[in-house]
């Protein structure tokens, strides 16, 4: 079983899309994956249309360990792909997991590690306590970036900070919301590769059918696979599967 987050620093990168389309095209490739939505705006739980409700006691009895996490799990329309929905009580992760142990996330999901191939973390954008959680209980941490001078800089932020706090995650970087029209976006994109090696060498383009993955409430893969975007997605999940070997 591995585990990996859509993480970042900054909100409104792509982590929800990406965490969505990655987990179909796994679940498409014949994984069974688990897709847990901890942003607390339920924006993954909405996409796959499921109540932004954790059935069974809330996120409290998940973090004490006491709730049956199998009554919390949904499936969804999408074979082989489940989902542990956000709720607005998820507020309170932070909170609950304060002073905990490191890889407590990971513990959590321990009574199910057998049923799934894939667990993936959609995070809120945050360094908090959870994040420290969400470092210490994946086998990596998938960044989107958008290609600007800003987004490079907090990934050099959070190397630093993942240094400091010795987690030894790795990082994989991705692009995503690119428009190789744009003269700053290509320049960005050539800078990164020498600074960070262990990106992701796919793309993911600025596309309407990413934006339509509200009104369709699904993965790009349901309803405009064969669109740029549709297969960048296929392919980064490619990439990202054979880099986990
Ligand atoms: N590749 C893309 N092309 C166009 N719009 C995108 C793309 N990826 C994400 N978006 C849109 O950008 C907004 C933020 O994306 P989201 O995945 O929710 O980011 P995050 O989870 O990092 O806050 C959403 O409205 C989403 O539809
Ligand atoms: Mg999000």
């Amino acid at each position: 079983m591995q585990m990996l987050a859509l993480y970042s620093i900054k909100g409104g990168v792509g982590k929800t899309a990406s965490a969505v389309n990655l987990a179909a095209e796994a679940s498409l490739s014949g994984r069974r994956v688990l897709l847990w939505d901890l942003d607390p705006q339920a924006a993954t739980t909405y996409y796959l249309r499921e109540k932004a409700k954790v059935r069974g006691g809330g996120v409290d009895k998940l973090v004490k360990g006491k709730a049956a996490l199998e009554k919390a799990i949904r499936n969804t329309e999408i074979e082989g792909l489940d989902l542990l929905p956000a709720a607005f009580d998820s507020r309170e992760l932070d909170q609950l997991l304060e002073g905990r142990k490191n890889s407590r996330l990971r513990k959590i999901l321990k009574p199910v590690f057998d049923e799934y191939d894939l667990i993936i973390l959609d995070c809120p954008p945050s360094i908090s306590t959870l994040s420290e959680q969400i470092f210490s209980s994946v086998n990596a941490l998938l960044v989107p970036i958008v290609p600007t001078t800003l987004s490079l800089r907090t990934l050099d932020q959070l190397r630093q900070h993942l240094d400091k706090q010795d987690h030894e995650t790795p990082i994989w970087p991705f692009f995503t919301l690119v428009d190789r029209r744009k003269k700053l976006h290509n320049e960005v994109m050539g800078s990164l590769r020498e600074q960070w090696p262990a990106q992701l060498s796919t793309h993911i383009p600025y596309a309407s059918a990413v934006e339509q993955m509200g009104l369709k409430q699904a993965p790009i893969a349901r309803f405009a696979a064969r669109t740029n975007a549709g297969k960048a997605y296929s392919t980064l999940w490619d990439e990202i599967s054979r880099r986990m070997g």
